[in-house]
């Protein structure tokens, strides 16, 4: 099978297309390496995939259409798994223009083209953030998301909804993942995660924003790409799936298990809440057990240990 794997010099991206090239897949990755953060993250976790097999890397801005259609005509992929995008809710408050060309017209681009080719599964990135303040937890795919709060969550509600329009129109089979925070080795280094462990081995203060009773749902980056790989190899006509831990934590309670990952205490600094952030993530993920078989199976204690264990061989030594 040949899948084209957008985003795939990222976080998420990267495990996926070595999961990928691991089970014996072709895999082309288009990833423009833009500095979000440090494009050196991406390149050395491009070596790091190659290692696995035969990558086609192409470095492309998505909003190119011209070339993604000679990609598409190169490379003739089976499967799209869409996961290009400008992410994060912060920093979409000061770009929404941007986050709009990406996460949007980039998918639209994308849709076009799969549209013109015969690929027989779309699988799209999108994210919790999308149920904004939605008051019932856990959050359900069928709740309804009328609230979203920053430009991001609502590209990523955009982006389902062109998924939808295409697979109506056009019957492209195509699912839509909404990832709850995903945590683990080469995690976005502007995330909570990545970033208080940093703060913390490093003495420094560690930013806490609100009065530390926010909750999010954190999710492996295994079960992530679990979940990613059976909606990859289970085509639907359309569905949407939460892929969440489903087991929320506030962010007090997260810095203490830091601390005991670690081994260090945390300096914590108090901040005021931050404008398009949400008070809770919760995701009800018996959907996607039924329908896809997706069990998370790393905890928290786990999957900390394993990032911290990562951040101290491949980041802090090198510091
Ligand atoms: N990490 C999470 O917790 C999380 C949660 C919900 C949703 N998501 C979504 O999952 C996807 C992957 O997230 P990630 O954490 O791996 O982020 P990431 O930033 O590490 O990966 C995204 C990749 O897309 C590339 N990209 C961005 N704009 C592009 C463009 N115009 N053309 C081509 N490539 C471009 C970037 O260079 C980057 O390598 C994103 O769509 C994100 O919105 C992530």
């Amino acid at each position: 099978m040949k899948v084209l794997v957008t985003g795939g010099a990222g976080f998420i991206g990267s495990h996926l297309s070595e999961y990928l090239l691991k089970r014996g897949e072709s895999v082309a990755v288009v990833d423009e390496l833009n500095d979000f953060y440090d494009p050196e993250i991406k390149r050395n976790n491009l070596a790091e995939v190659s290692r696995h097999g035969n990558l086609h890397f192409y470095q492309t801005d998505i909003r190119d259409s011209r070339k993604l259609a000679e990609i598409f005509e190169l490379e003739k992929p089976e499967k799209v798994v869409h996961l290009a995008a400008r992410a994060g809710v912060r920093p979409s408050l000061s770009a929404p223009l941007l986050y709009e060309e990406v996460n949007v017209i980039g998918t639209l681009h994308l849709l076009e083209l799969c549209r013109k080719f015969p690929i027989t599964n779309f699988v799209f990135a999108s994210s919790s953030s999308v149920y904004g303040i939605n008051s019932k937890l856990p959050f359900a795919e069928d709740d309804p998301i009328e609230k979203p709060v920053s430009p991001y969550a609502t590209t990523k509600r955009s982006g389902e909804l062109l998924v939808f329009n295409y697979s109506h129109l056009y019957s492209l089979p195509a699912t839509c993942l909404r990832f709850f925070t995903v945590y683990g080795p080469r995690q976005r280094p502007e995330m909570g995660i990545h970033k208080f462990t940093s703060k913390i081995l490093s003495g420094k203060e560690v930013e806490v924003y609100g009065d530390g009773q926010s909750r999010r749902d954190y999710t492996y980056i295994d079960d992530i790409v679990g979940g990613i790989v059976k909606a990859l190899d289970n085509p639907k006509p359309f569905a949407i799936y939460n892929l969440g831990g489903s087991s929320p934590v506030t962010l007090t309670e997260l810095i203490e298990r830091i601390e005991e990952a670690a081994g260090v205490k945390a300096i914590r600094k108090y901040l005021p809440d931050q404008p398009g952030d949400v008070p809770v993530t919760y995701a009800d993920i018996c959907k996607a057990k039924v329908e896809l078989g997706f069990e998370p199976a790393v905890d928290l204690k786990t999957g900390l240990a394993r990032f911290v264990a990562w951040y101290r061989e491949k980041i802090f030594s090198g510091k």
